[in-house]
């Protein structure tokens, strides 16, 4: 009998050493690749295909990039182009697709059909965001701040804004990774029952408040988000929610003098952030996304099982 294929759905599916490994070895391709050793190519023969049933810029140009520079192809299909638009079931469409490709990375804000898609493919699933969790944007986020800062573990990161998708990775990386979190959103918009569940029985450093200042002070990493993410309804009464949780040079300056400010873009300036943080000296967003590249490379070496 084949194995089952090692899916890459959610840091809370993971063991954290396979985490780390991972890491480390992100790490060090992006360290050959700068050095000029570009000759890696454990993925030649290997085939990506890339579902968006969403907009994407950053997941769509980083797995592209990075399968082309392990040596592989990477095929772009959009749910709509699909006959899954026309009612193909999840379960025939990873069955029919594993017949063709190595690999495949799916965004879709159904975790369902994330979780569905996996379970009937024959080939690695990666989770290139769901309305769920977003675990490739938080591995790039947390290799960015070991590479500016050292070891996360025993450090504090503060997340300003709603629950969402992000939200969700960084707690799952909190308790991977051993670092404290401290979270503040409004109380409607507060983390909903399953991840507090999770956290609960977690044992996870994670604090969880409606006060931004409270969450952010003493902080090595602020990090915040769009407060309209893929699938919310817009309106006036999330934007008056939010307000109070914008991260700008008053509320940075309750954080350590030195941390970081993270935001997985697309940012909406002006407000979640405003442009003296996210274009100032402590913010590190281009290095988060293109550390999407580099993560992305080890995720998928890992997934098929190429090492790094
Ligand atoms: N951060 C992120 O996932 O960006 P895209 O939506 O552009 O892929
Ligand atoms: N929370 C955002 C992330 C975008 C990369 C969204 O889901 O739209």
């Amino acid at each position: 009998m084949s194995k089952a294929p090692r899916h890459f759905l959610d840091l809370l599916d993971m063991p954290a050493g396979e985490l780390r490994a991972i890491l480390d070895a992100s790490v060090a391709m992006k360290k050959r690749r700068r050095e000029g050793l570009i000759a890696d190519r454990p993925l030649a023969g290997k085939t990506l295909a890339m579902i968006f049933d969403k907009p994407s810029t950053r997941t769509r140009v980083s797995f592209d990039v990075g399968m082309r520079q392990l040596g592989g192809e990477a095929i772009m299909l959009t749910g709509a182009e699909m006959q899954l638009g026309r009612g193909e079931t999840i379960a025939d469409t990873a069955k029919v697709l594993s017949r063709f490709v190595d690999i495949i990375m799916i965004r879709i804000l159904s975790h369902d059909a994330l979780t569905e898609l996996a379970a009937h493919a024959t080939v690695p699933v990666i989770n290139g965001l769901t309305r769920r969790s977003h675990p490739c944007q938080v591995m790039a986020d947390v290799m960015t701040f070991e590479e500016h800062r050292g070891p996360i573990a025993g450090r504090t990161v503060a997340w300003t804004g709603d629950d969402n998708n992000v939200l969700a990775s960084w707690v799952h990386a909190a308790e991977r990774f051993s670092f404290n979190l401290n979270v503040a959103t409004p109380q409607e918009l507060a983390p909903n029952k399953p991840l507090k569940d999770w956290i609960r029985a977690s044992g996870a450093s994670i604090r969880l408040g409606t006060d931004p200042e409270a969450a952010v002070r003493g902080a090595d990493c602020v990090v915040t988000d769009t407060w309209v993410s893929m699938g919310d309804k817009d309106g006036e009464h999330r934007h008056n929610l939010l307000r109070p949780y914008q991260v700008n040079a008053e509320l940075m300056r309750l954080a350590k003098p030195d941390a970081l400010f993270m935001h997985c873009l697309p940012a909406h300036r002006g407000e979640e952030v405003t442009n003296e943080v996210i274009d100032g000296p402590q913010s590190v967003v281009f290095d988060e996304a293109e550390n999407r590249l580099h993560a992305q490379k080890g995720i998928l070496a890992w997934c098929l099982g190429a090492g790094g």
